[in-house]
Formats: C-alpha cells, structure tokens, sequence
C-alpha cells in the first residue's frame, strides 16, 4: 500500500501525521511505501532528509500526495479543498470530528472515500486510544501553562508552585480525575504543589487513590466541595467530560469572588465548551485573560502548542492501526476489528457512525452492512 502523508494547512497547525520512525516501520517489510509532502515536519525539526533516510519518497505538492496515495494519514480534519482531492476507495485517517461540522461531512460523502476517525476508535477497556495520547499531552502541559500564568507579571499571584523550603507549595485543585486529570496531578505533584482532585466517579476517586498512594486529596465532585475547593487554590484545571455533551459549568462567575485574587483557572474542557461560567476559547498566540482579578487559560487546542512531542505521541498511538489497515487493507482490517471499525464515520458516501448521522441528518447505514457494499 502508498500511504500519503500531506503537509497540514490548518492554521497554526504544526503537527504532521506520522514521524519519520512512523515511516520506518511501515516500510520495514517492504510491503509498503510512504509519500510525504516536502516540508510536512520541518517546523517540528523532522526533515525531508530525515523522512528519506527512513524510507519514504517526498512529493512535492499535497496534490501529488492525495493523487498517489492509498491511504492519506493526518493530524486534523480535511479542509475543503484537501476534501475535493479524495477520491473514491481512498481511506483518509484522521481527526475529523464531524458531528458538528455539516460541511466537512457533506463533501466526505460526495468524495466516495472511507474515512476513518482517530477520534472514535475504541479499545477493548472502552477508551478512547487515538484521543487520550492528546489528553495526556493538554494535562501535562496544563500545569506548566497554570504556573507561567500565575507570575505576577501574567496578571498571576506571585506564587512558586513547589515553594522553596520554609515557604509553603501553592494548591491545585483539579477539577475531572480522567485521563486529563491524572496527567496534570502527576505534574502538579512532580512539582512540589499541594494537588488535590475532585470527580464524580467515586471508583475513579478509589483507583486515584491507590495509583498515588495518598499522597493526593481526593474528594467527591458537588458544589460545596468545589466551592470550598476554589476558595483555597492557587491554580484549578478544568478537566471534565461528560462525553457527547457540553462540559457542566462547575465554577460560577459568582464563585470568582471567594477566590485568591491573581489564582490562575485553567479549562482544558474548553474544546467542550468550558466547564467554568467565565471561559472563552483562547489561541496560543493569545491564551490568557482576567476576569475578576482571577486569570484565565482557555486555549483550545492545547497539545498544538507541543506539536513535536504531540506528533510523537500521536503517532505511538496511531501506527498499530496504520500497519493494520495497510497490511489488511482496509475492508479485511475493519472487518477483524472492531474497535477500529468503530473509527470508520463515512464509507463510500454513507454515514456509518450513529451520532454524525443522528446530527446531521443523514440516514445511519451499519459499518459492517457499508463495507460489505464497497467490497
Ligand atoms: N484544550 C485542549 O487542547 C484539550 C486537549 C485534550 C483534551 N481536552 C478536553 O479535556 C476534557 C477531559 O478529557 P479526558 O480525556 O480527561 O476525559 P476523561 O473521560 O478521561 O475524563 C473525564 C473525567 O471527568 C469526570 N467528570 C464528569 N463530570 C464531572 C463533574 N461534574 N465533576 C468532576 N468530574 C467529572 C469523569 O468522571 C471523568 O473521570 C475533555 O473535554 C477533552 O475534550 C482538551
């Protein structure tokens, strides 16, 4: 099989869809071969010279890429003019979240192509393995982002988050205890801060408990604990979900006022809306704003800011299903797995994901029932 990787085009968007040791192991066995488009990874430091000695041939145009190729792998949902260039049978693997945007989904099913969405492939512990490597990413990255914000200079209280010896270690309530959640604990605790975290799930609140053997508070997500919470902490990462729904809003404009004047709000939740009254979608170039005297961090697409280490993770992630459907091709792969077939939203011009089709108005047709059809 060809698998193409394009340049992305997104704005801002430096992440690329597979590493050059991505492209190592797929060409290993000499069954297949990779196209990248040239410059796909320069601003992450990954070279053409780099993806050559790996293996892959460099295209110079993403035309080129999507003409040749088999299977476009990507980071980000296909913009317009990357849909007009699918073609029919051609499998794209990606983000595509296509639930709320009827027109990235209109011209997927007029391309006749299969795309598969990294977003909603599943694992047998019902997980979500293409999303969480970015959770983990925004988690880590949440507390180191919480900690620039609360120097004083960013509008923060002043406050060191490990303090030095003598002075005490700022508080970090974490607001969620997934996969977020336990990535920004982690790091608030490597740091020396206070951490304690709150979540509705009390058999999660039990396993958080075991992994960081008491060294981090936990306590049951309601408004007195969360009220009580916010009134003590220096930093609170947002970090909930409730999947297929908005984030709650936990943290009222009200709230605010209990606070520490200059604490630091992070909302890793934004890409769902927030889940503090106060929040609004923030870019990287421009990520903070205060209100109330209390700092807000509500960037949107979090692990872009960390494109190189999120390139890698992504593709720790993505490579198995990649070697899968190449190996398989893509029919045999999601016929044997159903995990990855709960990937597949759209084959061949029919919807085959339940919630796209639901939103958008399409008629659901069962991925098994669709990729028989295209055989
Ligand atoms: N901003 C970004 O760049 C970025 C990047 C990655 C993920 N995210 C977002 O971060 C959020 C968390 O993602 P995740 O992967 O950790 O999800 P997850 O499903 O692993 O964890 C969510 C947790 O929230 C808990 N929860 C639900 N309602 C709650 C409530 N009322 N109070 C306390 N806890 C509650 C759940 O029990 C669960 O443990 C999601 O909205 C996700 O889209 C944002």
């Amino acid at each position: 099989m060809l698998i193409g990787v394009p340049k992305e085009i997104k704005n801002h968007e430096y992440r690329v869809g597979l590493t050059p040791s991505g492209v190592r192991e797929l060409v290993a066995g000499g069954q297949h071969k990779v196209l990248v488009q040239t410059h796909a990874g320069l601003a992450i430091g990954f070279t053409d010279e780099q993806y050559i000695q790996a293996g892959a041939s460099i295209a110079s145009t993403a035309a080129e890429v999507f003409e040749r190729a088999d299977m476009v792998v990507k980071v980000k949902e296909p913009q317009p003019v990357e849909c007009r260039m699918l073609r029919p049978g051609q499998v794209l693997f990606t983000y595509l979240h296509l639930a709320p945007d009827p027109e990235q989904t209109k011209l997927l099913v007029e391309s006749q192509a299969v795309a598969i969405a990294y977003e909603t492939v599943t694992d047998e512990r019902g997980g979500l393995p293409l999303l969480s490597p970015m959770s983990e990413v925004a988690g880590r990255m949440a507390i180191q982002a919480g900690a620039h914000a609360l120097e004083k200079a960013q509008g923060g209280r002043g406050v060191l988050l490990g303090g030095v010896p003598g002075v005490s270690p700022a508080r970090v309530a974490v607001i969620g205890g997934g996969v977020v959640g336990l990535n920004a604990a982690r790091m608030a605790l490597g740091a020396g801060a206070e951490v304690t975290i709150l979540d509705k799930s009390l058999t999660r609140l039990k396993e958080i408990d075991m992994v960081f053997g008491g060294r981090i508070k936990t306590l049951m997500s309601n408004s007195a604990n969360i009220d009580e919470c916010i009134r003590e902490a220096d930093m609170v990462i947002g970090a909930v979900l409730i999947p297929g729904a908005a984030a709650p809003k936990l943290v009222t404009r009200a709230m605010l006022k209990h606070m520490k004047p200059g604490a630091v709000l992070v909302d890793v939740a934004i890409d769902q809306g927030g889940c503090f009254e106060t929040s609004r979608a923030t870019t990287h170039q421009d990520p903070i704003y205060i209100v109330d005297g209390i700092v807000h961090y509500c960037v949107a697409n979090m692990p872009g800011g960390v494109a190189r280490t999120s390139t890698q993770a992504l593709t720790n992630a993505t490579l198995p299903y990649m070697q899968e459907l190449a190996n398989k091709g893509w029919r045999q792969a999601l016929l044997d797995n159903p995990h990855l077939r709960n990937g597949l939203n759209i084959c061949h011009g029919r919807v085959t994901y339940q919630a796209v089709a639901r939103d958008l108005g399409y008629p659901f047709v069962d991925p098994m029932e669709a990729i028989k059809a295209a055989s």
